[in-house]
């Protein structure tokens, strides 16, 4: 069975004073963790987090990385600077970015290649919105976002972390129920086991409401490999009880 994976996203929320006292109550809660952990936080604190954890089983991650290598992109942050910074994950293509920032499918597939030539795990986010999952294209909407992350990265999805975060379930405190995850996840294991034969490597995770009371049941899910959590990884001891459910 793969080790799985909780990562935090911590969107634009935070302080030096606030990430840090979150952080201790963190360290002093992970003794034995069966499970790897990563926190994604804003990137002006990617260096300040980095300290906080070095050298711990919390992981650092970034929220989105720049498409572009280098160069004249004001307010851009690259996958080397990332990478300069010791960060090993970066959340990709999150609907937050698809929706208020034009992130295409395109876009998307170009900033996972910049993350793994850098030697960074991206968490690629797809999901459908709540008109799409009443028009019955959950299937088709998903398929299409992971195949454009597949069809420029190729062989190399095998080191990509995929997370399904359904958009009606972002922050409403509506979750997917099991049934309807672990569904939508078959889905993306068929088409990431025809893309690649190290499909089994690929971490599939679950995003939209993950909390300490739902999270035992999401994560036993055959095909559920570990979350995505928001508002539930600013409360040191909900994202820690999610941690000992994945454990
Ligand atoms: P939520 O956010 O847990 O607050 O629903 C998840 C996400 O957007 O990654």
């Amino acid at each position: 069975m793969k080790k799985k994976l909780i990562a935090g996203n911590w969107k634009m929320n935070g302080s030096t004073v606030a990430n840090a006292a979150l952080v201790q109550q963190l360290l002093e809660g992970v003794n034995q963790v069966a499970c790897d952990i990563a926190v994604c936080v804003p990137a002006p604190y990617l260096a300040g987090v980095g300290a906080l954890v070095k050298g711990t089983a919390i992981a650092v991650g970034a929220q989105d990385v720049s498409a572009h290598e280098a160069g004249a992109y004001t307010g851009e942050v690259s996958a080397g600077m990332l990478r300069d910074l010791a960060v090993r994950y970066v959340i990709v293509g999150h609907s937050e970015r698809r929706q208020y920032h034009g992130e295409t499918d395109a876009v998307v597939a170009n900033k996972v290649q910049k993350a793994l030539a850098a030697g960074i795990v991206p968490i690629v986010c797809v999901g459908e919105t709540l008109s799409e999952r009443e028009a019955g294209q959950t299937e088709e909407v998903v398929k299409r976002q992971l195949a454009a992350v597949i069809h420029t990265n190729g062989h190399c999805i095998s080191e990509i972390v995929v997370a399904y975060e359904p958009v009606w379930a972002i922050g409403t405190g509506k979750t997917a129920s099991p049934e309807q995850a672990q569904q939508v996840h078959a889905v993306l294991r068929t088409q990431l086991h025809a893309a690649t034969a190290h499909s089994d490597r690929v971490r599939i995770l679950y995003g939209g409401s993950m909390n300490a009371a739902n999270a035992a049941e999401l994560l036993a899910q055959t095909d559920i490999d570990g979350g995505l959590v928001g508002g539930a990884s600013l409360k040191a001891l909900d994202f820690l009880a999610i941690i000992a459910a994945a454990a």
